[in-house]
């Protein structure tokens, strides 16, 4: 093992842009045990009189989720709203093509809204494009933003919310390019579909943001063109277009899963190069933002195997799919997911963690028993937490290593914030072998601030065994630890991180 030197600098002066708090969203879709069995629980010891997890309630919040998409994904594709507002029971049963389960519809709008005012999250709702089109979405936006008095806003007042639940961002469909989606269609009909939908939602309500369907993934083959074709039809009519990357390790090569940032960041530059690509080309000033509604480490190959398990007849209600458990390396690479976000988060002005509870989720439950906190859980706890004010670029030169993809890529990635009341610095080791001794001079801050500044809280996310996980039976397994630092008389702070790490630290 080498140790590899790095110089950093910690200067107010490299501004990248004020941060959306919207980067910190997450995603609940009606998939698996995320909705039943996960946040919704009514036999369980510790669910309250509508049924939500407590315990469960207690860590979203402690994750620090500001916005959540729901309810889909995949599942929003064939789903119909209304099956989820009125009497519960009188709500229909349905099967759910996405996922081959049975949907029992106990959980809806109304319910997910009033666990949102639990957790103290806001709504971000997606519109089925899929099976349906632009006047059940009018329904739905007109159900839930409308004050004036109406068939549909009577219909909410009867089941309980008189006044609009006054959702501001809007998904319109989603992953519209991938094979696997109901109602799957070319750039060309999508676009227009999604155009005349953007309209009228907003002759009805002018106050919200609208989110196109981008690509499901870069390595989609319709990427970049279908970026272009789909602004093309609805450049005027949309805020922002979506991304949507999952990554794993693949073959047990851990160094090439540790480029994953790389792939995250040449993402949001090609697409937003493709969109104002389409702005220029009409003469266009305007930007369109991203909202990387669907990102996270996910095991993807483990699902294709369970689902290809299914029979004909199968259509559980809540079953056990996609619960993967995160391990120290997932959560480095998560770590360094979230500083690419903080670095472009210019266009990156809302992100969505897919997803929370149980179904590839920072928080795990047992029927009937505990909740704990997955490897992941814990840099997004801490970048939501400590990363707010203005994101700062943070340049650190501590070398490279050979990916087979992207070529030479920086072993040490890092990003800082600043705020009101002082600065944090998030970084990651991407070194399978070497430690990186660190140096980052603090002057740049301490002169524009006008004041010293002092550690006071530090976190290393760092384990000898890359593989070790927390589990139902060893909750704490992994964690965060504080870590050894000095700052000296020139005001350069020192630490080492050891490979594969990620690191937190907060300035006042
Ligand atoms: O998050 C799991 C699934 O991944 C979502 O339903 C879908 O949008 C994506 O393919």
């Amino acid at each position: 093992m080498t140790d590899a030197r790095a110089l950093g600098r910690l200067d107010p002066a490299l501004v990248i842009s004020d941060i959306d708090r919207r980067i910190f969203g997450g995603f609940v879709e009606h998939l698996g045990r995320h909705v039943y069995d996960g946040i919704f629980e009514p036999q369980h010891p510790l669910a309250d009189d509508a049924g939500f997890r407590t315990d469960v309630i207690a860590l979203v919040r402690e994750l620090g989720v500001s916005t959540i998409r729901y309810p889909g994904g995949n599942f929003v594709s064939g789903y119909r709203w209304e099956d989820g507002v009125g009497p519960v029971d009188r709500r229909p049963r349905r099967l759910d093509l996405a996922w081959h389960a049975t949907e029992t519809n106990e959980v809806g709008l109304h319910e997910f809204q009033d666990w949102l005012d639990k957790v103290g999250s806001e709504l971000m709702l997606a519109v089925n494009l899929g099976t349906r089109g632009t006047q059940e979405a009018l329904d739905l936006l007109e159900y839930a933003n409308t004050s004036v008095k109406t068939a549909l806003t009577d219909e909410r007042a009867a089941n309980g919310r008189p006044q609009p639940f006054g959702v501001k961002m809007w998904c319109l469909g989603n992953e519209m390019d991938g094979w696997w989606q109901l109602g799957h269609r070319s750039a060309s009909d999508y676009g227009k579909l999604a155009s005349r939908t953007a309209k009228g939602m907003r002759q009805l309500d002018p106050s919200i943001e609208l989110v196109v369907c981008g690509s499901s993934g870069r390595t989609m083959p319709t990427f970049g063109a279908w970026e272009r074709e789909v602004l093309e039809h609805t450049l005027d009519d949309v805020d922002f277009i979506s991304c949507h990357a999952y990554y794993q390790e693949h073959d047990g090569d851990a160094q090439e899963f540790l480029a994953s940032g790389v792939d995250m960041a040449k993402f949001i530059e090609e697409v937003v190069a493709t969109a104002d690509h389409v702005a220029a080309a009409r003469k266009s000033d305007k930007r369109i933002m991203i909202s990387f509604d669907e990102w996270n480490v996910w095991y993807l190959s483990k699902w294709q195997e369970q689902a290809a398990t299914y029979g004909p007849d199968d259509w559980p209600i809540a079953p056990r799919q996609l619960e993967d458990q995160y391990n120290a390396l997932d959560a480095v690479v998560f770590g360094d997911l979230l500083i690419t976000l903080l670095q472009h988060s210019d266009r990156v002005r809302s992100a969505s963690l897919a997803q929370l509870v149980n179904v590839i989720a920072p928080i795990m439950t047992e029927p009937g028993g505990s909740a704990w906190r997955q490897t992941t859980f814990y840099p997004f706890s801490l970048t939501s937490r400590l990363g707010h004010g203005r994101a700062l670029r943070l340049p650190v030169e501590a070398g490279t290593f050979e990916s087979d993809r992207f070529g030479a890529v920086a072993r040490v990635n890092a990003v800082a914030t600043v705020d009101a009341d002082g600065a944090s610095v998030f970084l990651v080791n991407r070194s399978t072998t070497d430690a990186a001794s660190l140096h980052i001079d603090l002057a740049p801050l301490i002169a524009a601030l006008g004041r010293d500044v002092s550690i006071v809280e530090t976190h290393l996310l760092h384990d000898d065994d890359l593989y070790a996980a927390n589990t139902l039976e060893e909750p704490e397994r992994v964690g965060v630890r504080p870590f050894p630092h000095a700052v000296d008389e020139s005001s350069v702070l020192s630490f080492t991180l050891p490979p594969v790490s990620w690191a937190a630290l907060r300035l006042e």
